[in-house]
C-alpha cells in the first residue's frame, strides 16, 4: 500500500523549501523503498531550488543519503529488506555502448524508479538526481542502492553518495594520482577537501590546497594537504610552481568550476600533467586559452562526473577504509540537522561556514 511520509519540497524557482506530506508508492518491478537515515545538503540541491538545473518543479530535494531498504519490487535480487545502503545516482544499465565496452562509470542510460512519488494532491515530484532523500522514505531503482558495512554511521556513509565521492574520485579515478605525485586542488569545499583526501590516499608526495577562505585551508591541512595557498594573496600559478621545484603539479584539480580557476589549474600543471575539472560551471561561462599552449604543454585535460565512480566497486571499499581508520570521512560532517533545517543549511553553505550539513532522521 502506498504510504505517506514527510519530504522537503522546492515548490518553485527561488522559493524557500518546505516540508510537505508526500506519497510513496509500493515498489514496482526493479524498485526499492528505502527508509532514509541521513542525507547531506549538497550545492546541487540549492541549484535545483534556484532553477539552475531544469524547471521541472516541484522537486523533492536531497541526494547524498544512506538508509535501510524497507521493501523491494519483483525481480530485485541485489538488495533485500534490512540491508544498509548508500544511495547512488549511477545505477548502470549494463547495455549501453559505454557499459558494453567495460567502462560502466560512463554509463549513458542509468536507472531511476519508473513510478513517481507525488504530493498529497497527486502532483508528481521530480526527485533530485533521481533520489529525493530529504524524506522519511524514498522510492528508487534497486540499482541505486549500494550495500555497505552497517558499522558505518549513516551521516558519514551517505556523503559518498555525491560530493565526497566526486572529490575522492576526481583525484583517484579521473586524475589517476599515484605514489609520489604532486597535486594541487583549487577550491577546498566539500568536493575539493575530498580531493585532498583522495590524493593522500593515493600516496601523493606534495598536496597543495588553494582556497580564498582560511577556514577551508585549515581543514584541508588537517586532511593531508602538505601546503596551503590563499588565493587572492598573489599569483596562484606562481605559488604552485614555487612549491613544485618551479615546474607545476603533476595533477591539478579545479573544484570551483570557473574560467579563472580552470586557467590557474591549466598553467599550474607541469608539462604533460593532468587537469581535472570537477567543479560545475554555469551555461554562460567561456574559456579562452592559446591553442598552442593546449598543444605544447601536452598531457591531458579531463572532466570528472561523480568522480568517475562505480558505486558497487567504490562505496564498499571506501567504507571499509573509513572503518579501518584510514579515511577521515568524519571531518566532512560539520553539523547534523533536522529535516526542517535545510533552508538554514543553504544559508550556511552560501557563507562557506560548513563542509556538509547532514539531515539526520
Ligand atoms: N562533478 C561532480 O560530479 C560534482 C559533484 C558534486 C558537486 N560538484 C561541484 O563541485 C563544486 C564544489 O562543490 P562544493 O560542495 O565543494 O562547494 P563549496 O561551496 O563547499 O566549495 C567551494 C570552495 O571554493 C572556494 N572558492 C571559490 N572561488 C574560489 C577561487 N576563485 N579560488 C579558490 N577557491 C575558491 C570557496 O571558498 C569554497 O571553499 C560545485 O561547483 C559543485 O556543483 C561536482
Ligand atoms: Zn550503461
Ligand atoms: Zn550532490
Amino acid at each position: 500500500m502506498a504510504q505517506q511520509v514527510r519530504g522537503v519540497v522546492a515548490p518553485g524557482k527561488g522559493e524557500p523549501v518546505r516540508i510537505e506530506t508526500i506519497t510513496i508508492p509500493d515498489p514496482g518491478p526493479g524498485e526499492a523503498v528505502v527508509k532514509v537515515q541521513a542525507c547531506g545538503v549538497c550545492h546541487t540541491d540549492l541549484h535545483y531550488r534556484e532553477g539552475g538545473i531544469n524547471d521541472e518543479f516541484p522537486f523533492l530535494l536531497g541526494h547524498e543519503a544512506a538508509g535501510v531498504v524497507e521493501s523491494v519490487g519483483d525481480g530485485v535480487t541485489g538488495v533485500e529488506p534490512g540491508d544498509f545502503v548508500v544511495l547512488n545516482w549511477r545505477a548502470v544499465c549494463g547495455q549501453c555502448r559505454a557499459c558494453l565496452r567495460g567502462r560502466p562509470w560512463y554509463c549513458f542510460d542509468t536507472h531511476n524508479a519508473a513510478q513517481k512519488m507525488t504530493l498529497a494532491d497527486g502532483t508528481e515530484l521530480s526527485p533530485a538526481l533521481g533520489i529525493g532523500a530529504f524524506a522519511d522514505k524514498t522510492l528508487v531503482a534497486a540499482g541505486q542502492c549500494t550495500k555497505v558495512d552497517p558499522a558505518a554511521k549513516p551521516e558519514v556513509a551517505g556523503l559518498l553518495g555525491c560530493g565526497v565521492m566526486a572529490g575522492l574520485g576526481a583525484a583517484i579515478n579521473t586524475g589517476g594520482v599515484g605514489r609520489g605525485d604532486s597535486v594541487a586542488v583549487i577550491g577546498c569545499g566539500g568536493v575539493g577537501a575530498a580531493a585532498v583526501l583522495g590524493a593522500r590516499l593515493a600516496g601523493a608526495g606534495t598536496i597543495i590546497a588553494v582556497d580564498l577562505d582560511e577556514r577551508k585551508l585549515a581543514t584541508a591541512a588537517g586532511l593531508g594537504a602538505t601546503h596551503t595557498v590563499r588565493a587572492g594573496d598573489g599569483d596562484v600559478v606562481e605559488a604552485v610552481r614555487e612549491l613544485t621545484g618551479g615546474f607545476g603539479a603533476d595533477v591539478t584539480i579545479d573544484a570551483v568550476g570557473r574560467p579563472e580557476t580552470y586557467e590557474q589549474a591549466f598553467y599550474a600543471r607541469d608539462l604533460a600533467g593532468t587537469v581535472v575539472l570537477v567543479g560545475v560551471p554555469t551555461p554562460e561561462m567561456r574559456l579562452e586559452l592559446p591553442l598552442l599552449d593546449v598543444f605544447g604543454r601536452g598531457g591531458s585535460l579531463k572532466s570528472s562526473w561523480y568522480g568517475d565512480c562505480l558505486p558497487s566497486r567504490d562505496f564498499p571499499m571506501l567504507i571499509d577504509l573509513y572503518l579501518q581508520g584510514r579515511l577521515d570521512l568524519d571531518a566532512f560532517v560539520s553539523e547534523t540537522i533536522p529535516l526542517d533545517g535545510v533552508e538554514a543549511a543553504f544559508e550556511k553553505m552560501h557563507h562557506g561556514d560548513v563542509l556538509r550539513s547532514v539531515v539526520v532522521l
